[in-house]
C-alpha cells in the first residue's frame, strides 16, 4: 500500500508486542483478573464496581459526572452503595427477578448508571434506549423484549404507550415532584429510603446481561443479547486497546443507548478500575474541550463524526484549551478519514486510533494499538485471541488484498448469544466453517491490517448511528401522502452518510416544500430525530423488483450518477 505510516506512539503500554501476544495469548489468562476465577460467583456489576470498593480503589473516583445543571463525583464505594440502593428499589417496587428485562430510557445522568448497575446486580437483562427515540421506536423495543420494568423521566414518559404494553408492570420516574399513581413510582424518593446493602444475584457466565436493539437492512430492529461472559473481552480490550492504566482519566463520549456507551462507557473502564468521565447534554465543541481540560482526560474514545465536527469548529478553538493531559485517542463507528488522523496529529499532537466492531460483536475486534504503526485508512489488526478473515460468500478464506466479507471465527468471548426471540435470524449470521459475517466488506493486507470498504447491505451509518432503511420506510408509509418510499444513505462530508428518501405520492397529493417538511417532521416525531431523512425527493414511481421490493441499489445509482448494474429483476 502506498500510504504513509505513522510510527508507534511513545510510552509504556499494556500491550507491548502485538505479534508476540497474538502468538501466545489465551483467554484463560484474562479470566485470572476476575474474582470469580476463585469464588465461582459471577456478576458483571460486582466485578465492575464492588470488587474495587473492597480494595485500595475504595475511595478512588469511579464517576465524574457533569451536565448544564449538575457536577458530581462518586467513588467506587459510593457507586457500590448507590447501585445497591437502585437494585433494592427495582426489586422491592418493580418485582425485578433474574432474567427480567429492565429498560432504561433517559438522558445521561448518574441515576441512569445506578439503575443499569442495580438491575445487573439483580441478574436482570438491561435494555438501554437512546433518549431521542419517539413513541414508535420505544414501543417496538418494549413490546419485542416484553420489558417488565422501565426507568424513565417525566419528560420522556409520554412517549411510552403504557396501555399498549401488557408486560410492563412498573415505571420508575427519575426527577422531582412525581405523583405516584398506577404503575408510576418516584425513583429518587425510593432511593433515599433504600437500604445500601444488597444481596447480589450470582449468575452463570452465559446468563443474559444486556439487550441492545440494532437495525439491519430488512425487518424491525432486532434485540442483540449479550451475556456476562462478555466482560472477559471488555476487560482485555480496555487494557490492550484503550490502554487504560491506574491513573488514567477516561472519557467515552457515547451514550449507553448504543453499544459503545455500555461496553466502553460502563464495562471496560470500570472492570479495569478506571476513573470514568460522563457528560450529559448536547454536543458543543467548547464544552467538549472544556471537559478534557477540567478533568484532565488522558484517554478519549469518540467517533469520526464528532472529530469532523470539532475539525469544522476550527483549530483556533483548540488552542484556547489546555489539552495536554491527552495521552491516547480512539475512534469507532464509521470510517476514520486519513484527513482526520492528520488533523489530530496537528492539533492534539496525538494519533487517533481507529477501532472496528459492532453491536453484535459486543466488544472491539479490530484495532490500532499504541505499540503499532498506523496505516491511515486502515482499521488496524485483529485483537489477539480472535481470528478475523476476509471470506467469500461460502466461507472460504480469501488471499491478501482481495475484497470480501469481513468475518470473525465464532466463539470470541463477547459474541452476541441470541437475537431476541429470533433464532433463525441469529443463525443467518453464520457461514459454514463457523464464520460470523459482519455485513461489512473489507480486505486485509499482507501484514494483517484490515481496510474497510463499505457495507454489503443497505444499512445506513449517519453520524455514527446505525439506521435501518426499512424502519424509516415503514414510518414514511404511515404518512397519508406517501404511497411508496425508498431510503438510502447519501455520502456526506461531515456525517459520513445522511438519510435520503425517495417518495412517490398518493394521487391526491402535489409535491411541495411544505409537504417535504411535513413528512420529515412525521418521521422525526414518530421514530427519532436521527432517523428522519435530511433529503426527500419526490418521484412518480420507484424502481421495484417484480415481487414488489423497492430496489435501493437503483436509488443509490440515481443518487450517485453511477450505472445501476443488473436490472433483470426489475419490473417493467
Ligand atoms: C457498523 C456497526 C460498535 C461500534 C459502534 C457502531 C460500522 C464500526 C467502524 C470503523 C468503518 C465502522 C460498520 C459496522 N463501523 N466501526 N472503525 N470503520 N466502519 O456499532 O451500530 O452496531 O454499527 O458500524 O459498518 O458494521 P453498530
Amino acid at each position: 500500500m502506498g500510504t504513509q505510516r505513522i510510527p508507534a506512539a511513545q510510552g509504556v503500554y499494556n500491550l507491548q508486542d502485538y505479534d508476540k501476544t497474538r502468538q501466545t495469548f489465551d483467554w484463560q489468562e484474562a479470566e485470572k483478573h476476575f474474582s470469580w476465577a476463585e469464588t465461582g460467583q459471577v456478576n458483571m456489576a460486582y466485578e465492575a464496581i464492588d470488587r474495587h470498593a473492597e480494595t485500595f480503589r475504595k475511595n478512588k473516583v469511579a464517576l465524574y459526572y457533569r451536565d448544564e445543571s449538575r457536577k458530581e463525583t462518586y467513588t467506587f464505594e459510593e457507586m457500590k452503595e448507590l447501585s445497591n440502593k437502585a437494585g433494592n428499589v427495582l426489586k422491592t417496587y418493580g418485582g425485578v427477578n433474574k432474567g427480567d428485562r429492565v429498560f432504561i430510557f433517559m438522558p445521561r445522568s448518574p441515576e441512569l448508571y445506578f439503575s443499569i448497575l442495580g438491575a445487573i446486580k439483580l441478574g436482570a437483562i438491561v435494555g438501554p434506549l437512546f433518549e431521542a427515540f419517539m413513541e414508535g421506536a420505544v414501543k417496538d423495543r418494549l413490546e419485542d423484549s416484553e420489558a417488565k420494568v422501565l426507568v424513565t423521566t417525566p419528560d420522556l414518559v409520554h412517549r411510552v404507550p403504557v396501555d399498549e404494553l401488557p408486560a410492563l408492570k412498573a415505571i420508575f420516574l427519575v426527577g422531582e415532584n412525581i405523583e405516584e399513581t398506577g404503575p408510576f413510582i418516584n425513583f429518587n424518593k425510593k432511593m433515599k429510603e433504600a437500604d445500601k446493602h444488597l444481596e447480589i444475584e450470582w449468575v452463570d457466565r452465559e446468563d443474559g446481561l444486556i439487550l441492545h436493539y440494532t437495525s439491519g437492512s430488512t425487518g424491525r430492529p432486532k434485540g442483540v443479547l449479550h451475556v456476562h461472559n462478555a466482560m472477559i473481552q471488555h476487560y482485555q480490550t480496555a487494557r490492550w486497546v484503550l490502554d487504560l492504566q491506574e491513573d488514567d482519566i477516561y472519557w467515552c463520549t457515547a451514550d449507553p443507548g448504543w453499544v459503545t456507551g455500555t461496553s466502553y462507557g460502563i464495562f471496560g473502564p470500570w472492570l479495569t478500575g478506571t476513573s470514568n468521565v460522563i457528560t450529559g447534554g448536547r454536543f458543543k465543541p467548547e464544552n467538549w474541550y472544556q471537559a478534557i481540560e477540567d478533568y484532565g482526560v488522558t484517554v478519549w474514545y469518540s467517533a469520526p463524526t464528532a472529530f469532523r465536527m470539532l475539525m469544522g469548529a476550527g483549530d483556533e478553538l483548540v488552542e484556547k484549551y489546555d489539552l495536554s493531559s491527552l495521552r491516547h485517542i480512539l475512534s469507532v463507528g464509521e470510517p476514520l478519514n486519513p484527513e482526520v488522523i492528520r488533523w489530530g496529529m496537528k492539533v492534539f499532537g496525538k494519533r487517533i486510533h481507529d477501532t472496528w466492531w459492532m453491536t453484535e460483536t459486543g466488544a472491539i475486534v479490530v484495532a490500532n494499538y499504541p505499540c503499532m504503526e498506523i496505516k491511515p485508512g486502515s482499521m488496524g489488526k485483529a485483537i489477539p485471541g480472535v481470528e478475523v478473515a476476509i471470506v467469500d460468500d461460502r466461507g472460504n478464506i480469501l488471499p491478501p488484498n482481495r475484497m470480501g466479507n469481513l468475518a470473525i471465527k465464532k466463539g470470541w468471548p463477547a459474541m452476541m448469544r441470541e437475537i431476541w426471540k429470533n433464532p433463525q435470524k441469529y443463525d443467518s449470521y453464520f457461514l459454514p466453517g463457523g464464520w460470523y459475517v459482519s455485513g461489512d466488506s473489507a480486505f486485509m493486507d499482507e501484514e494483517g491490517y484490515v481496510w474497510f470498504q463499505g457495507r454489503i447491505d443497505d444499512v445506513i451509518m449517519t453520524s455514527g448511528e446505525r439506521v435501518g432503511p426499512f424502519e424509516v420506510e415503514s414510518k414514511l408509509l404511515e404518512h397519508p401522502a406517501v404511497a411508496e418510499a425508498g431510503v438510502i444513505g447519501k455520502p456526506d462530508p461531515v456525517r459520513g452518510e445522511i438519510i435520503k428518501a425517495f417518495v412517490a405520492l398518493m394521487e391526491d397529493y402535489e409535491p411541495s416544500e411544505e409537504l417535504k417538511e411535513d413528512i420529515r417532521q412525521f418521521v422525526k416525531t414518530g421514530l427519532a430525530a436521527h432517523a428522519a431523512p435530511r433529503e426527500i425527493e419526490f418521484r412518480d414511481k420507484l424502481p421495484k423488483t417484480r415481487s414488489g421490493k423497492i430496489m435501493r441499489r437503483v436509488l443509490k445509482s440515481w443518487e450517485l450518477g453511477l450505472p445501476a448494474g443488473d436490472l433483470s429483476t426489475m419490473e417493467d
